[in-house]
């Protein structure tokens, strides 16, 4: 008997232009484009297998070992459903020969290799792995950007994990969201220099989510009805060009000004909403101030942040500046030596005591953040751009021969 199965990887994005409100909420329709940049599954990965089989009862679905519920008509329901019918429509009936798989129930596990405590977005990774096993599993003649509108009714950001490099989700026109498609702008293999520090800031108390922040934005600010029609449009297409010619500056330039005006937006509703924290905002000081020093030299601005719905920030760099920013930023905000993982070998072999390698640029105005204890930022995690899913072996496979989660 034929045994049904696929697993795939796919990786985290973070946005450079954000998608911040939607015009429909079921379809899961955006109120601006936005451009992300996705990044390396060698470190953040969501894997997910999926499996048909007569003998399944229901669709279920384990995320990291623990059951989740499919509720009917939510999120993650649409999402299988959507996927059957592609199955159905774009293989089984155009091939009687074709097994009728997309009658059976499915077993989905999804992990991620992140905590999910690390306060890092996994569904857009995780909306998009489970898409991608599903695409392996119906064997679907699909490209990424037809299943970049499946993927983006589980979550929005999740449409650009499609893709690897550089990526546009056009917001579209259509009612029915047909043209509401992520697009890659460039591949990693264009600037893979472009590097990534996650700095993983703590935060005890849960904030407002995206899906529901979002909304209220879109009901109560002024602001985000200027940003939509006069601001994003033109954004779009100033930071397709920079990263077409690798323009570093200009990528930077926009990149924070956007993620000032997300802020921005946040503030502007009603209630406001505050994602940032003072670690966060101390680590804009230094990346200003850091900018300052190359500004003066005339080498344009060499780091760029950006801040997601919570207090993390993710500071893009090009590789040779990286080793740089990260003894900055460890200056400010000493690290847990044993929780420093040397990923991609900045500092060498045997070098991992990241404190010892703290120092400032020559210049640098210290006076401009106070210097945190341990923990105010608990984790650096230096990435890269990447590619987009994989497809892993049956070795990889997270459910047993018994169809539940190994
Ligand atoms: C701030 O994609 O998580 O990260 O579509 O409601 O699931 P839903 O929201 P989600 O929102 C992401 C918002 C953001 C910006 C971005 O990734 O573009």
């Amino acid at each position: 008997m034929s045994i049904y199965q696929a697993t795939a990887s796919a990786p985290v994005n973070i946005a450079v232009i954000k998608y911040w409100g939607k015009r429909d909420t079921k379809l899961i329709l955006p109120t601006n484009s936005s451009l992300s940049v996705t990044l390396d599954q060698d470190h953040l990965r969501s894997t997910t297998t999926s499996r048909a089989d007569p003998s399944f009862e229901r669709d279920q679905l384990w995320l990291n070992g623990k059951e989740d519920e499919i509720k009917p008509g939510g999120r993650l329901a649409t999402c299988i459903a959507e996927m059957k019918r592609l199955r159905k429509e774009t293989v089984e009936d155009k091939n009687p020969e074709e097994p009728k798989i997309s009658d059976y129930k499915v077993h989905i596990a999804s992990y991620n290799n992140f905590p999910t405590a690390a306060g890092l977005a996994s569904s857009a990774s995780g909306f998009a792995a489970l898409v991608a096993s599903l695409a392996y599993l119906y064997a679907l003649p699909s490209s990424p950007s037809v299943l970049s509108a499946i993927a983006r009714q589980g979550s929005g950001s999740a449409c650009r994990s499609l893709f690897g490099g550089f990526v546009a989700w056009d917001m579209g026109s259509q009612p029915n969201g047909a043209d509401s498609l992520a697009r890659q702008v460039a591949p990693q293999s264009h600037w893979p220099e472009m590097h990534a520090l996650i700095c993983v800031v703590s935060d005890a108390k849960k904030g407002t989510s995206s899906t529901s922040g979002m909304q209220r934005t879109v009901e109560t600010s002024a602001l985000l009805q200027h940003r939509i029609t006069h601001v994003v449009p033109e954004r779009m297409e100033s930071i397709s060009n920079a990263i077409l010619q690798k323009d570093f500056d200009t990528f930077a330039r926009i990149t924070m000004k956007d993620s000032n005006q997300f802020h921005a937006v946040a503030l502007d509703t009603e209630p406001p909403i505050f994602y940032m924290n003072d670690v966060s905002r101390a680590i804009i000081a230094l990346v200003v101030e850091y900018n300052r020093l190359s500004l003066e030299k005339g080498q344009g601005c060499k780091a760029a942040y950006t801040y997601d719905a919570g207090p993390n920030a993710v500071i893009y760099a090009l590789k040779e500046n990286v080793k740089e920013i990260m003894q900055l930023v460890v200056s400010y905000f000493p690290q847990k030596p044993e929780e420093f993982k040397d990923v991609l070998g900045l500092f060498g072999e045997g070098s991992l005591d990241l404190n010892a390698q703290a120092k400032v640029p020559v210049g640098f105005n210290e006076a401009v953040a106070q210097r945190f204890e341990i923990g105010a930022v608990k984790g650096l995690i230096h990435t890269r751009v990447g590619d987009g899913p994989r497809k892993l072996s049956d070795d990889e496979g997270l459910l047993a021969a018994n169809g539940l989660p190994k």
